[in-house]
């Protein structure tokens, strides 16, 4: 095992009507004026926002709103939000959405932080960040783990580059997480979230062994109640019980649990980066059109942590580890097809690429060429387009 700092500072508030305490948890950190962040309408729809703005009224909170956060969120937004939270003199951002105005909300909190400062420049590292608001959240979709995790992705649409950061200031300092606000969204956003959070642990998972037991047992638990569940929401988006299991999974999935003791890859993350930033896609989507084919190309690397894998999560007792470590990629790649989700280039419904766009995408996936992914088998930019080359004809 290596050595690791476990440090999850988030407050879970979990379970139903949460959302009601808003102004409470609010209020615990110190909150008076608060920019809430939300996306392209869907808490106007339900009624959400205006229980949450009632919620803060309660506790004699004055907020304003920043609404129309888009999927993939983009730099441009994040920076009128820190304009508007520096105009209204935020104290605190209130995000209410999923990971595409967390992580917005995140960005605005760091710029209204740090005033004259370019969000991109603390993206891309140029300037440090040593400072922020508090910032927390009301999830309203399990997915990204945002609401637990240390990193904010943005699009930046001038470069077409999508990446994230990694800071502790990126931890909210609480997250409400309601399952019944999930009951509204549409059978496909379940399932790319299904997609999403297993992919947060599988990222995790598939290093050369390191000898983690409890964390790979942690992993292999998780996997499995994701399983299980995901296909329980996907087909019935108000069973409660399942959507609860799939919402605390994707907390957990990604607030570093999973991976303790080890290196992380997020190798897949990277192709679906790419493609998010090319196409404008569902970021779910995008990772389970390319996980298939990134693991026919490096299985065989690693065989027995692939075999491992089916034996412990799938359960498979192949007659030797090539054929167990083979069906488990199998059964993976149908779980997606189960939840309706791509699982090749084709069914992103893109078009057929051309060799010049997969190069693209493998060059902005490994930073022009000059990064090399995933720890199973080390790839360079020729093997990342090989990989996409096999996605496109799966
Ligand atoms: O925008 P609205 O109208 O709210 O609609 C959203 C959006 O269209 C809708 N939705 C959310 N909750 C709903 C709902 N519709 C009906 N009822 C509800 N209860 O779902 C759509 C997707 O929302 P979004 O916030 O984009 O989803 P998700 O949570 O999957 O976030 C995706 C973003 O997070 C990034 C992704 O790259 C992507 O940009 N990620 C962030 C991570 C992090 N910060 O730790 C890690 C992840 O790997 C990921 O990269
Ligand atoms: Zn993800």
């Amino acid at each position: 095992m290596q050595n690791f700092t476990q440090y999850t500072p988030t407050e879970i508030v979990f379970g139903s009507k949460t959302h009601l305490q808003a102004g409470i948890e609010v209020k615990k950190w110190n909150g008076h004026r608060v920019l809430i962040v939300y996306g392209g309408g869907s808490v106007v729809k339900s009624g959400l926002l205006e229980t949450i703005e009632n919620a803060l009224r309660e506790e004699k909170i004055t907020y304003e709103e920043f609404g129309g956060v888009k999927p993939n969120p983009r730099l441009a937004y994040a920076e009128r939000g820190v304009q508007k939270a520096l105009e209204f003199g935020a104290d605190f951002i209130l995000a209410v959405g999923g990971g595409s105005s967390i992580d917005t909300a995140k960005a605005i909190a760091h710029g209204a932080a740090n005033p004259g400062t370019k969000l991109w420049d603390i993206w891309t590292q140029k300037v440090p960040l040593t400072r922020s608001l508090p910032m927390g959240c009301v999830l309203t979709i399990a997915a990204a783990g945002s609401e637990m995790s240390s990193s904010s992705v943005l699009t930046n649409e001038e470069t077409g580059e999508k990446s994230g950061i990694t800071t502790v200031f990126n931890r909210p300092k609480f997250a409400i997480m309601n399952p019944e606000l999930t009951f509204t969204l549409p059978p496909y956003q379940i399932a790319c979230g299904v997609v999403d959070i297993m992919m947060h642990t599988l990222e995790r998972y598939f290093i050369p062994n390191q000898k983690n037991q409890m964390t790979d047992e942690i992993a292999e638990g998780l996997l499995r109640v994701m399983i299980e569940n995901g296909i329980k929401g996907f087909k019935n988006p108000e069973d409660y019980d399942a959507m609860s299991e799939i919402m605390w999974c994707g907390s957990l999935s990604h607030n570093d649990l999973t991976g303790l003791g080890r290196e992380k890859d997020f190798c897949v993350h990277k192709f679906g980066h790419a493609l998010g930033a090319k196409y404008d896609l569902a970021h779910g989507a995008t990772l389970s059109a390319m996980w298939g084919s990134w693991a026919e190309y490096v299985y065989r690397f690693d065989v027995d942590r692939f075999c491992h894998y089916g034996q412990k999560v799938w359960g498979i007792q192949g007659k030797d580890a090539v054929e167990t470590a083979r069906e488990a990629i199998r059964k993976t790649v149908d779980y997606f097809r189960s939840l309706e989700m791509p699982v090749n280039l084709k069914e992103l419904e893109i078009g057929t690429l051309s060799d010049d766009t997969l190069m693209e995408l493998a060059m902005n996936a490994t930073k022009g060429g000059t990064v090399k992914l995933s720890k199973i088998k080390e790839l360079d930019v020729n093997d990342v387009y090989q990989i996409f080359q096999s996605a496109n004809g799966r």
